[in-house]
This record gives structure tokens, C-alpha cells and sequence, in this order.
């Protein structure tokens, strides 16, 4: 199923012009504002101290953020001397395990912070200065769009170990808007081939590339992502306890981990939220599930999750004029009222809070609220190539990993789009994982 075509791209979306100079100014700001009030929220103990061996200290986040901008746009692209050519082999994500980390000798909080703001300034002045042509490193900013994402993923890693974090609350943000619309069962998505993927979004990560053309059967697909109430009956019906809903990898994990319900879900109807505990929103989009935990819901329910080709069609197809845009709302920017994104509020939206986000084929929050896991393993598309490097994709591609989609309340707009693929390992829920599921027509469902 899905098998990839090969050919040209002649439903490409339109894609913005080069970024001006003071637009990545403003996201290198951003970004950076971000990573503040998340380090700046703890003190130094809580900076150095690991919340859980899934993550690292937030000072090694913080300080690895400095490193990748320095080795990529200080030395690579600006051809500088080194800021500090002693701490690399620290704030290589390669060299030491999360759970290692801790006990190396890493800067301290005062010098992370020194460090970060000193490569920040070589960076703003090298933007002002720096040709955007002739190297595909910094083609259309491309390196300095990298290293925004570089450090939105790693302010949403961040935001991820604050909620592992034991103790008082320490971060606060607005409550997400209400549902507007009821957003109930499924969209029906036509078959026939769409563009997968893109050749033209300049700031589009290895993985995303290169365009092509992929057959997708008609199919089903969840209107809203699975929220707390339905995930709520499949636990009440014995769920966790009923090993026909889960593949045999999921049951022993279940047996092994002791799973019973979502993680940071206390059995009682409540959760805790970033150090506040409260009764659970049924409307809302469930979270931190794993991808075994969603793949047995969706047996339960009698159905599947959505293949990674089948998500991005749901996102970007417009059958009115069978082009791929880049956003299911259209080829704009996100806004505010198009998702929830951007750490602006700490939690996901209930299903109908955002109307204007809609696809065509009314299907909704496919941008952000939470992550959703798709059937698909991590794999490169026909035609891949690494760039700017192996590690940020290749050395992850097959089997072990397993492909989300979307985005969630923890993702900037600046690392998200139709085409953005994020992955982790099917065990793996302390991220802002949820999921919506899909299914097969039925024999005389499609016209
Ligand atoms: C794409 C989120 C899986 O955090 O491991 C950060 C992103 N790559 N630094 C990760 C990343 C290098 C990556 N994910
Ligand atoms: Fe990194």
C-alpha cells in the first residue's frame, strides 16, 4: 500500500520568498526568549538536577541550544573562531546517553548562560553580513532556520521535563480557548495521488525531502484527535487488561511497564499538569500515551491508526484542486486562531476550539495540541538525501522508531508544518503524544 511514484512535483505549494534578515532575527529571538523562561523558571539546583533519566539537565539542554548555534553559524557558516573549542564532546547528543549526562563536567548555570548570550551575539552579527547564496548550507537562511528549530525542539524537550519535574508549579500560562464547534466522527478522504513531502518549504529538515508522488487509497479518518472521554471508556471497558486489543510487543510492554492509563493520569479521574493537579478535561485531546497504548485503542475501537502518508493527506490535500498545501488551513503562516501552538497555552485545546484550522475535508487541531502517532515507522522518503548531516535523520531511519505528526501545544509555528516529521520510539510517552485513529472505506462507502 502507499507505494511511492516517482515523478515531478506539479502540485507543489506556494512557499514564502527568502526569509528578510529581520524575520530571523525576530524567530532567533523568540526561540531564545523561550529557552529563558524555561531555565529562568527553576533555580541552579533545579537547572543541574536530572528529573528523570528520560531527560538530561535543563543547564545541558540550555548550553547544548549554544553549542549546535555555534558549530553550525559561528564556525560552519560564518567561518569564525571558535567561541570555546573545550566543551563540544560535552554537548554531543551522540557521545553521552540522556541518563549520563548528568554526571559529566558540565558549565554551570552563570556559564551557560554566558556562553549562549556570547555565541547569540556573533550570530546576530554574522546575519547582518552574511551572503545567502551560493552555499545550499545557508541558501534562503536555511542554517539559521535549522538552528531556530534546533532550539524549538529543544524549548519543547524542555517544557517536557518540566512536567516531569517534581515539586511546586513554577510556569503558568493562559487557559486554551473553549470549543467553538462540535467536531464529531470522520472525514472521508477521496483516493488517488497526492505530493508527499516538499521540495520547496526553505526551511524544510532532510526528512521532509523530496517531494513525490504518493498513492492513497480512500480512507477514513478521525474529525478531532481522540480525547480523554473516549480513552476514559476504552480504560473503563478493561482495556489494559485485555491483551486482544494490543500487538504482542504492546502486551509485554504493558505487563513489564505496569501501564493502566496515561501518564501523569492518577486513576481518579485527575492529572497533574506541569506541578497542578486538576480534574481531567473529557473534551480534550488525550496525552502522553505511548504508540503501543494508541495502537491497542484503536483495536479496541475497531480501528487504526492513520499511515504517516495518510496523515499528511488528511493535512495537506485540497480536493478542489488536488494540490498539497502546506498547512490543512492553507499555505499561511500559522496564527493563533489556526492552532495551538507556541507554549502559549500549557495544555491541549479541546476538540472544536479551532475552527479556523480546519482542513477542507473538515478534519481539525491536525496542527498542534498534541502529537499524533501514525502506523509508520521512521524511514527516508525515495530520493533522500542527509543534509546537513546523518545524525539529525539517517541514523534513525527503520524499525525502532515510529513517526508523530502535527505538532502540540509544547511546538513553535517556526518547527511545524503539513509536511514536519518528529519521531521516538513506540514505548516513549513522556512526550506530548496523543493520536486520532482511521479506518477502511466500506465496500460501497466511496462514490
Ligand atoms: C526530532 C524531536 C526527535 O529531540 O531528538 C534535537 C530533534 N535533533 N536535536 C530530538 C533534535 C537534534 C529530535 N526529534
Ligand atoms: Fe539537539
Amino acid at each position: 500500500m502507499n507505494q511511492p511514484v516517482r515523478t515531478p512535483d506539479p502540485a507543489a505549494a506556494a512557499v514564502p520568498l527568502t526569509a528578510p534578515r529581520e524575520l530571523l532575527a525576530d524567530d532567533l529571538d523568540r526561540a531564545r526568549r523561550r529557552s529563558r523562561a524555561l531555565t529562568d523558571a527553576v533555580d541552579d539546583g533545579d537547572l543541574v538536577r536530572q528529573h528523570s533519566p528520560l531527560m538530561s539537565p535543563l543547564v545541558w539542554d540550555l548550553a547544548h541550544i549554544g553549542n549546535q548555534e555555534e558549530l553550525w553559524l559561528v564556525r560552519d557558516v560564518g567561518g569564525r573562531e571558535p567561541v570555546r573549542d573545550d566543551i563540544d564532546h560535552l554537548y554531543d547528543a551522540f557521545k553521552h546517553p540522556r541518563a549520563d549526562r548528568p554526571a559529566l563536567p558540565l558549565l554551570d548555570p552563570a556559564q551557560t548562560r554566558a556562553y549562549t548570550r556570547t555565541v547569540r551575539e556573533q550570530v546576530l552579527d554574522l546575519l547582518d553580513t552574511v551572503s545567502f547564496d551560493g552555499r545550499p548550507l545557508v541558501e534562503q537562511g536555511f542554517a539559521f532556520g535549522m538552528i531556530v528549530q534546533h532550539e524549538q525542539q529543544h524549548d519543547e524537550t524542555m517544557l517536557a521535563t518540566h512536567q516531569l519535574r517534581a515539586g511546586p508549579p513554577v510556569l503558568t500560562g493562559a487557559a486554551p480557548p473553549s470549543s467553538v464547534t462540535s467536531v464529531r466522527g470522520e472525514a472521508l478522504i477521496p483516493g488517488g495521488p497526492f505530493t508527499m513531502g516538499t521540495s520547496t518549504e526553505p526551511w524544510a529538515l532532510d526528512n521532509e525531502r523530496p517531494a513525490h508522488r504518493v498513492d492513497v487509497p480512500a480512507f477514513l479518518i478521525d474529525r478531532a484527535p481522540v480525547t480523554n472521554a473516549r480513552y476514559q471508556q476504552f480504560i473503563d471497558d478493561g482495556g489494559y487488561r485485555d491483551e486482544r486489543w494490543w500487538s504482542p510487543e504492546g502486551w509485554a510492554h504493558r505487563q513489564r511497564a505496569g501501564l493502566t492509563g496515561p501518564l501523569h493520569w492518577h486513576g481518579d479521574g485527575s492529572y497533574t499538569r506541569f506541578g497542578r493537579r486538576s480534574a481531567i478535561v473529557p473534551d480534550e485531546p488525550v496525552v502522553h500515551v505511548c504508540w503501543y497504548e494508541a495502537q491497542a485503542y484503536a483495536t479496541w475501537a475497531g480501528r487504526r491508526l492513520p499511515t504517516e502518508a495518510e496523515w499528511e493527506k488528511a493535512a495537506r490535500f485540497d480536493p478542489a484542486t488536488g494540490r498539497s498545501r502546506r498547512y490543512p488551513w492553507g499555505d499561511d503562516d500559522p496564527r493563533p486562531e489556526h492552532a495551538n501552538l507556541g507554549q502559549r497555552h500549557l495544555s491541549p485545546a479541546p476538540a472544536g476550539a479551532y475552527p479556523a484550522g480546519a482542513s477542507p475535508t473538515g478534519v481539525h487541531q491536525l496542527i498542534g495540541d498534541v502529537w499524533e502517532w501514525t502506523a509508520s515507522c521512521f524511514d527516508g522518503y525515495p530520493g533522500f538525501g542527509a543534509f546537513p548531516y546523518r545524525e539529525y535523520s539517517e541514523v534513525f531511519f527503520g524499525p525502532d522508531h515510529r513517526v508523530l505528526r502535527g505538532g502540540s501545544f509544547g511546538t513553535d509555528r517556526s518547527a511545524c508544518r503539513g509536511t514536519f516529521r518528529n519521531w521516538d520510539y513506540p514505548i516513549r510517552r513522556q512526550i506530548f503524544s496523543g493520536f486520532r485513529t482511521a479506518r477502511d472505506p466500506l465496500p460501497g462507502e466511496v462514490a
